[in-house]
């Protein structure tokens, strides 16, 4: 007669849980099994033997089961101010001012202050989504709202106006930078964070983005590629020593920006590639024009006086409505160094040489431009 051996919910959770992270456990489930002589229960549904599931990293076992172990597996919810979390299918980006309602600036503190507390509230209830917040604080609030030392490099945006476009300043003292797998918990959150605000706030922008196929723009490009990896993220993101008032945070830029679809799709695939400086299908990097024109790329890769490459991190998103004709990508860099990004928009804007502008802008108006620092979490569960 087969041995019966009942496994607990607290007993199956936690081998599953020994397990660091989903692809740790995935990566073992080959191996993985299940002694034939035991019959374990189902630590769900106590009436049915585990056999019932199949294997652990198929679908066709029953869908309690499938959530339980895959929320298992993604075991804490993403830490606030993560500006490394993970690219999501959907992003809501916020920005806010103050008003000067009485009171305004102090429940905006304790809205900030707070906010580790209400991501936990909403990411917990599928931690699967990848649910993540940050916030980024704006210049003509830092003193009001923290009375600490200004991070050397906040400024407002400014404004850059070359011969043909201009990238507009617009105001704005926080962003709520929010992102998840799925848009009903960016709505939550961003539902739970509103009623915390009260009046203490307006509403200068809210933009829903979304993931558009292979991380593409509307223009059809993929997005982000050359986006740093590994060490060089937090190289290229996290002020560092060279602020210690301001170590372990970032700089963040914003820009929302409209296509003009219809005159982007006349030009030829060629053309177009031109302009990105990849190409559209197979997403392969073009060498970089020796003189004249050059491409979105190449005007993006900054160097320093002593021929060091400076990355940043960009988390842009499509966003739109076929119906009101509106298309457009929410652009959003994060950086170690301000002036990086500054310099990506004089020479997007102004060009290089001078007089030759980004191509891209012929057919993208950026109707937002404004600069945030995002601080380390600790310094907003103080404020
Ligand atoms: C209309 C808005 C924009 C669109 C649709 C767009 C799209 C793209 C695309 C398709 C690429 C090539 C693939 C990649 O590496 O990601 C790219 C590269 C890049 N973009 Fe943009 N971008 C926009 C605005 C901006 C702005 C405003 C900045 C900076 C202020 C910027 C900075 C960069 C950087 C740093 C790269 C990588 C360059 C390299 O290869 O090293 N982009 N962008």
């Amino acid at each position: 007669m087969k041995s019966e051996r009942l496994l607990t919910p607290s007993t199956f959770g936690r081998r599953i849980l020994s397990a660091k992270s989903s692809r740790e456990y995935s990566s073992r489930l080959p191996y993985c099994k299940i002694p034939t002589a035991l019959t374990y229960r189902c630590p769900f549904n106590q009436q049915k033997p585990i056999g019932c599931h199949r294997r652990y990293n198929t679908a066709p076992y029953s869908h309690h089961f499938t959530s339980q172990v895959r929320m298992s597996s993604q075991r804490v919810p993403i830490e606030p101010q993560r500006v490394d979390a993970p690219l999501t299918q959907s992003a809501t980006f916020l920005v806010v001012s103050a008003t000067d309602k009485p009171g305004a600036i102090e429940t905006i503190r304790s809205a900030l202050s707070g906010l580790n507390s209400l991501a936990k509230n909403v990411s917990i209830r599928d931690l699967n989504a990848q649910f993540a917040c940050t916030v980024g604080i704006g210049s003509d609030i830092w003193d009001r709202l923290t009375n600490l030392p200004r991070p050397s490099e906040l400024r407002p945006f400014s404004e850059i106006r070359g011969k043909t476009h201009t990238a507009v300043s617009t105001p704005g003292d926080l962003l709520f930078h929010i992102r998840s797998e799925r848009r009903d918990i960016c709505f939550e959150f961003e539902r739970q964070l509103m009623d915390q605000l009260g009046d203490s706030i307006s509403v200068v922008d809210e933009t829903v983005g979304f993931r558009y196929f292979d991380v593409r723009d509307l223009l059809g490009f993929v997005d982000g590629t050359a986006n740093p990896v590994g060490p060089a993220v937090p190289e290229s993101v996290l002020i560092a020593e060279e602020d210690t008032s301001a170590s372990g945070g970032s700089y963040i830029v914003v820009q929302k920006y409209t296509h003009d679809l219809p005159g982007w799709k006349n030009l030829s695939t060629e053309e177009q590639e031109k302009i990105i400086g990849r190409t559209k299908i197979d997403n392969v990097e073009l060498d970089d024009a020796e003189s004249g024109q050059r491409s979105h790329k190449t005007l993006n890769t900054i160097e320093d006086e002593d021929g060091n490459e400076h990355d940043i991190l960009r988390d842009n998103m499509p966003f739109g409505s076929p119906g009101s004709g509106e298309f457009g990508t929410y652009f959003i860099g994060y950086t170690r160094h301000l002036w990086v990004i500054e310099k990506m928009l004089e020479r997007m804007f102004v060009g290089d040489p001078p007089g030759l502008h980004d191509r891209i802008l012929d057919f993208s108006k950026p109707l937002t431009g404004t600069t945030f620092y995002a601080p380390p979490a600790s310094l907003l569960d103080h404020l």
